[in-house]
């Protein structure tokens, strides 16, 4: 068998299961094509270290104890898509020096784990003609073509853990309190873990919201008995009058303002008008971190073997997904530039709301 360089790389926001991905790829491929057949190149820090050639062949042993390891063993960075085609000031062909950087290191194929903006780059790369694979990562689960990223669940449990928390300190003091999940497009982290940590209103970005219809369900609830409530707003939630400006309009009426996120607005709006206290709570980059769960681990485990095999087979330009609970693979031109949202009909949606949950609407 021919000898395999394969060149490997996190990029966008970390999550959880980024490591035992990486050590699912790197041990199918010691096992399936053998040790002395396969070389593994860590390239630091995503596309920037592609770009700058920022790279060392990794031992084997490297590929070992990882598989609980939150975060990424190869570093991780934002480098924009929008930017990648644009020379600015360092004068730099960015899609030339990651082409140039394949080349020097004579790699035969190139891993890119990252998610939306990271699979636009990895088709680039291979419209541009290196062999790339890309691995679905994410905590917000919004790539397209998949039933699920790696690093989601394990989010979906940490924001669980955040709202149970909640739960018991506003039956206390007969509060309101409000956790802003991350997601600034898709709610489907607030969804998952709304419902799993019995939240009463849940707010996301694919539901616009009416603050009056959020004070309605409260006050429903106080009517009712019940001394406090728990809202969980996506990060990019908006409310239905935003909904009707551009991206760019609304986070500039925000800023002028004063308006950081949806969620403070909201507390202050709600408290104002029910009379209840309300609290705001943003766990923010800790819904990133810590050890995946053992779900991500079997997921981040299947995913890499996938993309092993993939490389054995020589089949490059896809990504690897799960299609209905089925490993299987997308091409990467059919998942480039697409997001996957939560539709409002979505069963969950549809589940959340029998059960008496507000979206807020
Ligand atoms: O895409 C993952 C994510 O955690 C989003 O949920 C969030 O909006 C964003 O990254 C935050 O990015 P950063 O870590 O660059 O602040």
């Amino acid at each position: 068998m021919a000898k395999k360089r394969i060149g490997i790389l996190t990029s966008g926001g970390d999550c959880p299961g980024l490591n035992a991905t990486i050590r699912g790829v790197a041990k199918a491929c010691f096992e399936e094509m053998g040790e002395d057949n396969v070389e593994i190149v860590g390239i630091q820090n995503g596309y920037y270290g592609l770009i700058n050639n920022i790279a060392r062949e990794m031992k084997p042993s490297e590929f070992s104890g990882i598989l609980t390891q939150g975060g990424t063993i190869l570093g991780t960075k934002r480098q924009p898509f929008k930017m990648m085609s644009v020379i600015e000031e360092d004068n730099v062909d960015k899609v030339k020096a990651m082409k140039d950087t394949y080349k020097a290191q004579k790699l035969d194929c190139l891993l890119t784990l990252g998610g939306n903006g990271t699979h636009k780059t990895a088709n680039l790369l291979s419209e541009q003609g290196l062999n790339v694979i890309g691995l679905p990562k994410t905590i917000d689960n919004d790539i397209f073509g998949t039933d699920v990223t790696f690093g989601f669940h394990t989010a979906v449990d940490t924001a669980t853990d955040v709202i149970d928390r909640l739960h018991t300190t506003a039956a206390s003091h007969s509060r309101i309190l409000m956790v802003e999940i991350m997601g600034n497009k898709a709610g489907w982290l607030t969804l998952y873990s709304g419902i799993a940590g019995g939240a009463d209103i849940i707010v996301i970005p694919e539901i616009p919201y009416d603050v009056d219809s959020i004070c309605e369900a409260i006050e429903k609830r106080s009517k009712s008995g019940k001394t406090f409530s728990i809202v969980a707003v996506a990060e990019g939630a908006f409310d239905q009058e935003e909904a009707k400006l551009k991206k760019k309009e609304r986070a500039k009426r925000r800023q002028e303002a004063g308006i950081t996120t949806a969620t403070s607005r909201i507390a202050a709006q709600v408290q104002a008008a029910t009379g209840i206290e309300a609290r705001v709570c943003v766990p923010g980059h800790m819904l990133r971190g810590g050890s995946p769960s053992a779900y991500d681990r079997v997921l981040a485990t299947k995913f890499g073997v996938r993309a092993a095999s993939l490389i054995k087979a020589g089949k490059y330009g896809y990504t690897v997904a799960m299609v209905d609970g089925k490993i299987t693979e997308n091409k990467l031109i059919d998942v480039a530039g697409k997001t996957k949202f939560v539709t409002p009909d979505h069963q969950l949606v549809i589940t959340a709301k029998e059960l008496g949950v507000s979206f807020g609407e």
